[in-house]
């Protein structure tokens, strides 16, 4: 196993999970990062908050519009150059459009747009990310991790269409979890069971940044709930 990490690349990044993960990582000795989500300007601030607690990371933004599934190709290759001679060895799958979908005013084109960013997103980021993965487990650690939420088996109903999404999320990941664990790429899911916010014991973004870690350097499970009782 090398000494010398690779890169985590995470995909939808934020001011909350995603960039909270991303600086978790980085403590951790992943000092190459790169950052995608549809707005460059607050990318720099996600990069910013990174660096505040590790310096010395090589931190990468770059644009990705998971809504638009045929730019989703270019965006990906766009980090392959960024990648360079860094081989990739985590994903963290964070995207998400959250907000409410009213039973049955939610327009079929809207559902659509939701299942695009999040199970189709999701899969064409594992189609990208699967081969380098697997070409890394002889020496590295690799993993494709994604955020999801206890919505994906118990739906509510005033946000039906993430809970749907989450449900095709959650089962598409649970399949390369069965797939890929003896191939030796770790597949899992960190399950956020409430809403993420500061005052909350457990379902704050650094206390999932810490539970993704401890999956990732675990790797017993295909997933991790976190629940505030
Ligand atoms: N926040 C919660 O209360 C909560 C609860 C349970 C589960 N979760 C799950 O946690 C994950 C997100 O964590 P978070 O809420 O803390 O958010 P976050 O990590 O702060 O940010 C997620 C980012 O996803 C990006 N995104 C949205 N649509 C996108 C698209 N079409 N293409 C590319 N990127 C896109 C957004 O950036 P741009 O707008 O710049 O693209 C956003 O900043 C999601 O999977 C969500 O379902 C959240």
């Amino acid at each position: 196993m090398s000494s010398t990490r690779g890169a985590l690349v995470v995909v939808g990044s934020g001011p909350g999970i995603g960039s909270h993960v991303a600086r978790t990582f980085s403590a951790h000795a992943f000092k190459r990062i790169i950052l995608l989500s549809r707005d460059p300007s607050r990318l720099e601030k996600d990069a910013e908050f990174i660096r505040s607690a590790t310096p010395s990371a090589d931190i990468s933004t770059l644009p990705i519009d998971l809504s638009k599934t045929s730019d989703i190709p270019a965006a990906l290759a766009a980090v392959d150059k960024a990648l360079g001679n860094t081989p990739l060895e985590v994903v963290l799958f964070n995207a998400a459009r959250v907000g409410p979908s009213t039973l049955v005013e939610w327009p079929m084109e809207e559902l659509e747009l939701d299942l695009r960013i999040k199970v189709t997103g999701c899969y064409a980021v594992a189609q990208w990310a699967i081969p380098k993965l697997l070409q890394v487990k002889d020496n590295l650690k690799p993993a494709f991790l994604c955020t999801s939420g206890s919505i994906y088996k118990d739906p509510l109903p005033e946000v039906f269409s993430l809970s749907v999404c989450k449900a095709g999320q959650h089962n598409l990941v649970h399949s390369m979890h069965k797939k890929y664990k003896d191939e030796g790429v770790y597949c899992a899911l960190v399950v956020v069971g409430g809403v993420v916010a500061d005052e909350n014991p457990e379902c704050n973004a650094g206390n999932i940044a810490n539970k993704t870690w401890n999956l990732y350097e675990q790797r017993d499970d295909h997933e991790v709930e976190i629940i505030d009782q």
